[in-house]
């Protein structure tokens, strides 16, 4: 595909070295023992997607189009945001063109029983109002922290809105999580489509972005692609919340997650990755092996105190630019299990820790808990714009930028 044929210029030959680096040094930190476990645990994902799959992967989703809503704040009033329904015998999922949010994904549990399984405000009126969470949102330009919305580009430097903390947090105050895209229907999905001038929110070129979703069977794919004619940069990921027990039904923490990472990027106070690339081994961010996402969350540890919990970038083991496992999460209760499989280098695993309990009352009509959905933000590394040694996120003219996710729910009895 002419996309793919492109990719490896995003990524950039830095990429490389430091993969070749990575490689020789998780040999000697990750053992023999870890290494055929997370084989089994993909053995056990492949084996569940066949059996998932034949329940309705070969049939195509049924897509649907609704209207959701007019808006009534700001540039877009008076503008009608759509919503867009994919279906298949395994899983129906709502998609809105307000930033081509994934809105709902109704998931069985081991007793067959369906839940929906992602963060989202009951109408449009209360995604508009929210300014804060990003719930389900295609986050860009440039998806985490810039730092002081600073960055330079062939000698030139930028300056992008500062939203938090004097950083610049997904593309500044009108980000792409806030546009309205335009969007058509495709065989099992929708394509969502934003053209983002020349200047907007101060990233240089415009940006023409393209936002897939399609399901098949179990899994929920996310591909995204970019141009632009001019040099930029470019971090797009998507920022739902997900609670495999279903929105709205407390925390997350019980539920058990394993991460396929052997390092993660610590952060400054503000959030800023410090630049180092530390092993996680024998600290609260191991998760080569399952654990339960509370067990130690409240650890004496100076990153997760900063941070309020998790909310850091998990370095994911294996290429950039190449398909692999970045994580599973199952919850014993329900038995529903999700894993998360990317092309990028990099996870953001926040655990929602700025949710303010009782502040949002969701889809279902519940009132969210601090802590009621953790986001899995497949990504390049935060402020990668200024560590010349992370992946790099700079797309030229001519480039064409493609990244995929997918996201795939099944069940363990
Ligand atoms: C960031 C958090 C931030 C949240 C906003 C996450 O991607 O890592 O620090 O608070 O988005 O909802």
């Amino acid at each position: 595909m002419a996309l793919q044929k492109n990719y490896p210029k995003y990524t950039a030959s830095v990429t490389q070295q430091h993969w070749c680096h990575g490689i020789l040094q998780r040999r000697s930190t990750w053992g023999r023992k870890e290494r055929k476990r997370m084989k089994m645990l993909g053995m056990v994902v492949a084996i569940g997607r066949v059996a998932m799959g034949s329940l309705g992967g070969n049939v195509q989703a049924e897509v649907t189009k609704a209207p959701f809503g007019t808006t009534t704040v700001g540039e877009h009033t008076g503008k009608q945001v759509d919503v867009y329904t994919l279906k298949d015998a395994a899983l129906e999922v709502k998609v809105i063109t307000l930033g081509a949010r994934l809105m709902a994904v109704n998931a069985p549990d081991k007793n067959g029983k369906k839940a929906d399984v992602v963060l989202g405000h009951p109408d449009l009126a209360g995604y508009e109002a929210d300014r804060d969470t990003y719930f389900g949102a295609v986050v860009g330009r440039y998806g985490n922290r810039i730092a002081k919305g600073q960055f330079t580009i062939d000698g030139k430097q930028y300056d992008v809105p500062v939203n938090n903390n004097g950083q610049s947090l997904h593309g500044g105050l009108e980000g792409f999580d806030n546009r309205i895209w335009s969007a058509k229907q495709i065989p099992d999905g929708v394509e969502m489509t934003l053209v983002s001038p020349d200047g907007d929110q101060g990233y240089p070129g415009t940006l023409t972005a393209h936002v897939r979703y399609t399901l098949k069977g179990p899994d929920l794919r996310i591909d995204y692609s970019a141009t632009t004619d001019k040099a930029t940069v470019l971090n797009l990921t998507n920022h739902a919340y997900f609670n495999l027990a279903g929105e709205g039904n407390g925390t997350i923490l019980d539920e058990k997650i394993t991460i396929n990472a052997d390092r993660y990027t610590p952060v400054s106070s503000v959030l800023i990755p410090t630049g180092d690339l530390p092993s996680v081994a024998g600290t609260p961010f191991d998760f080569r092996t399952p654990h339960v996402i509370g067990e130690r969350i409240e650890a004496e540890n100076e990153q997760l105190k900063i941070a309020g919990g998790y909310d850091h970038n998990w370095v994911l083991n294996g290429p950039n630019g190449t398909m692999k496992m970045a994580a599973k999460v199952v919850d014993p209760k329900s038995g529903r299990t999700l894993t998360v499989s990317t092309t990028e280098p990099g996870v953001q695993f926040y655990t929602g820790n700025f949710i303010k309990d009782g502040a949002i009352t969701g889809t279902g009509g519940q009132a969210y808990v601090r802590r009621g959905g953790f986001c899995l933000e497949t990504q390049h590394y935060p402020d990668s714009p200024n560590h010349p040694a992370f992946p790099s996120t700079l797309l030229q003219p001519g480039q064409t930028m493609h990244s995929t996710t997918v996201f795939s729910f099944g069940v363990e009895k």
